[in-house]
């Protein structure tokens, strides 16, 4: 039986009624930028995240670009980050005319590792962005702890709605960052049909700020305060989200379920580690993702019985050629190097049914002769 890497299909069908009128009203009304879809939904997105503000913007990428502005960063400016992530977490960086500086992540959880970020904090330093990678969130509180001064951005394009006990409060993704940021790609946890993204912050000076920089930096329309951008979320993406979003909790949940259940599934075979289930650390498992040994053997199998996988992600970037000016040496961020070589990640999504999930448990197992 074939099982998709990801079947936005399924979960459209569930929903279509409620998103179809969602985006009739919007295409009744003929006002497709910013407006009250979009209002609505930054509102909800801030009650989620407990955040004063949310701040819609037309894709996660931008939404690291305005945080990064709004915290002017520029050139000759360091923003310490991870490598292995999605390539705008650094891609952003530099287009800012700032230098990426990366540091080695945590084995266990794939986030950053937070001494090695402050070992690489210097008088340059104007952030760090930590990544809630694969919907877990990355430990800010311990960054913080080391480096109290720096302005954290939490990439958590991934984990909207992901939480995490700090000093016995249950802290949400976004809720305890200088600024942060979600992405609504389509294959996010909370996707939309398009491009999209979103700001948090609890600083109203940087809420006010982030708003004028997604509209060409004037707070009023023709007079420019400051030169910012263009990254203004579509009202018709607003409305897709903001039906879909009182599903998240539940989605995220399904998603919970089925890596419990692949985690067991996979309890005795000692080539592949599994993702760690930590509910003082609740993940919206945007990806599962194991470390499986001989995992492209692994990935060519589940091919060819229709079995969908993904590598997130194949070269860390202080790999990628596009960054040799930075001067990294293969074997110089051993963990981010060695994930890259052992990550699969398998189909989580919601809607999997029971003998999808056994069709990929018996799968994965027969491959390592289970
Ligand atoms: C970790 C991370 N950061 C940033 C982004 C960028 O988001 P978008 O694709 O909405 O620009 C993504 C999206 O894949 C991501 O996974």
């Amino acid at each position: 039986m074939p099982v998709p890497l990801l079947d936005l299909k399924a979960q459209h069908a569930l929903i279509r009624d409620d998103v179809v009128s969602a985006m009739l009203r919007v295409v009744d009304d003929q006002l497709f930028i910013l407006g009250e879809p979009v209002e609505r939904l930054e509102r909800m997105v801030a009650d989620l995240s407990r955040t004063r503000h949310a701040i819609g913007c037309a894709s996660g990428t931008d939404a690291l670009l305005l945080a990064m502005r709004a915290l002017d960063i520029g050139r000759g400016d360091e923003v310490v980050t991870a490598p292995f992530t999605f390539f705008a977490t650094a891609g952003t960086v530099h287009n800012l005319g700032a230098t990426p500086v990366f540091v080695d992540i945590d084995p266990d959880t794939f986030n950053i590792a937070p001494d090695a970020a402050a070992a690489a904090v210097t008088s340059r330093t104007k952030a760090i962005i930590p990544i809630d990678l694969f919907g877990q969130m990355a430990p800010l509180e311990e960054i913080r702890a080391r480096t109290p001064a720096i302005p954290i951005i939490e990439d958590a394009a991934q984990s909207i709605g992901a939480n995490r006990m700090i000093g016995g409060q249950r802290v949400m993704a976004g809720e305890a960052a200088t600024i942060g940021t979600f992405s609504f790609f389509p294959s996010k946890n909370l996707g939309g049909y398009g491009d999209g993204g979103m700001m948090v912050t609890q600083d109203d000076g940087i809420a006010e700020r982030l708003r004028r920089l997604r509209v060409h930096g004037g707070a009023t329309q023709y007079f420019h305060d400051e030169v910012g951008f263009n990254s203004r979320l579509d009202a018709l993406q607003a409305a897709v989200l903001g039906a879909k979003l009182p599903h998240l909790s539940h989605w995220s949940a399904g998603r919970r379920a089925n890596a419990a259940y692949y985690t067991s599934g996979f309890a005795d075979v000692p080539e592949l580690r599994t993702p760690c289930i930590d509910p003082a650390n609740e993940s919206i498992f945007n990806q599962y993702t194991l470390r499986a040994q001989r995992r492209d053997e692994l990935q060519a199998y589940l091919k060819s019985k229709g079995i969908g996988s993904a590598i997130y992600y194949p070269l860390p970037l202080h790999l990628q050629p596009c960054f040799a000016y930075l001067g990294y040496k293969k074997g110089q961020l051993p963990e981010s190097e060695r994930a890259a070589q052992e990550v699969i990640s398998l189909p989580v999504f919601p809607e999997l049914t029971s003998s999808q999930l056994d069709e990929v448990v018996g799968t994965v197992r027969a491959f390592y002769g289970r």
